[in-house]
């Protein structure tokens, strides 16, 4: 008997994603099979199919995806998922809701490629988002001093709380409203990456161009218009006015060649947790100059 690779895709949205089902597939799942409206009262028996089905050395051959729009509850979900298995009795899961662990890691991983960013100040445009709360916690694991904004406060203090409760991370809450205010948060900052919802201006060129900080200047949004002006879609380390610019299709390359070769670890064994610190070494590992 041949043994297919399954991957159980289990999203709390209530369409599953077609992106993580195509990248499923990409990443090596012979089939892949989405379920949505998932949360931690009702994935129970979906996970107790998966772990109880095949003998001890196949079980590597069963794989989880947990994916959707909402970080939190992808984080009781993956909570939930964990709390089922027991001694052997496990598959690996990948955790990746909204592509947050995999964009924030390949963003992450571009800016910090052959430089180091320990000490500078970091600021996390629009970063109470599932990208943006990853990638604050790598910048700050690369060293960097992070800050967080959105438009209203008590939003990104809970985007703060839940990122030092999930990874013991500090970072710093800040509202900022408009362009005007995201402007003035950037100030002295050396590093800005903008990390909002497609297709919405966050900053408009004229107000990083003149920063005398800044050194590098990121955005992650690939919907028209850019969320910095300025920043080309496929930039990647682009100098301009003195500081180097990276856009979203630069490392939105790394992005889906890491989530490929996470998808494809699954099936090594059946006892892996990927979440953002396993996603992001590989992202680091895969890297280059010219991706
Ligand atoms: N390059 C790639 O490979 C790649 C891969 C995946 C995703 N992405 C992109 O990465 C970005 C972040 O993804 P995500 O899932 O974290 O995004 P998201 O949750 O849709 O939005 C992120 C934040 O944007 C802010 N926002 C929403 N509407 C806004 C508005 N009208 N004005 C100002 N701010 C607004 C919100 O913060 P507040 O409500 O707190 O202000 C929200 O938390 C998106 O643009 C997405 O398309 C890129």
């Amino acid at each position: 008997m041949s043994i297919k690779k399954l991957l159980y895709q289990f999203d709390t949205d209530p369409l599953p994603s077609v992106f993580d089902n195509v990248v499923g597939y990409d990443g090596g799942a012979d089939h892949v099979c989405p379920y949505g409206g998932l949360h931690a009262a009702n994935v129970g028996p979906l996970v107790e199919g998966a772990i109880f089905t095949r003998a001890p050395q196949d079980k590597k051959n069963t794989a989880i995806f947990i994916g959707g729009g909402s970080l939190a509850q992808g984080e009781a979900l993956l909570d939930a998922v964990k709390a089922k298995f027991f001694a052997k009795f496990r598959v690996s899961v990948m955790f990746d809701c909204n592509g947050s662990n995999t964009t924030a890691a390949a963003a992450v991983a571009c800016l910090a490629h052959d430089r180091s960013l320990a000490g500078k100040r970091a600021v996390v445009l629009a970063g109470s988002g599932p990208v943006g709360q990853r990638a604050a916690v790598l910048l700050a694991r690369e060293g960097a001093q992070v800050a967080i904004t959105g438009r209203k406060l008590a939003v990104v203090e809970t985007a703060r709380d839940s990122i030092k409760a999930r990874f013991a991370v500090d970072v710093e809450a800040i509202e900022a409203s408009g362009s005007r205010e995201r402007a003035a948060v950037i100030e002295g900052a050396q590093i800005v990456l903008a990390t909002g919802a497609a297709g919405i201006r966050l900053l408009e060129a004229a107000q990083w161009r003149e920063s005398t900080a800044l050194e590098l200047l990121a955005d992650a949004n690939a919907s028209p218009p850019a969320g910095v002006e300025g920043v080309g879609m496929s930039d990647r380390g682009v100098a301009s006015h003195g500081k180097l610019l990276f856009g979203p299709l630069s490392f939105g390359a790394l992005k889906l060649a890491v989530h490929r070769a996470c998808i494809a670890r699954l099936f090594e064994q059946n006892d892996l947790v990927l979440d953002v610190n396993e996603i992001y070494a590989m992202a680091k590992a895969m890297v280059t100059n010219d991706r």
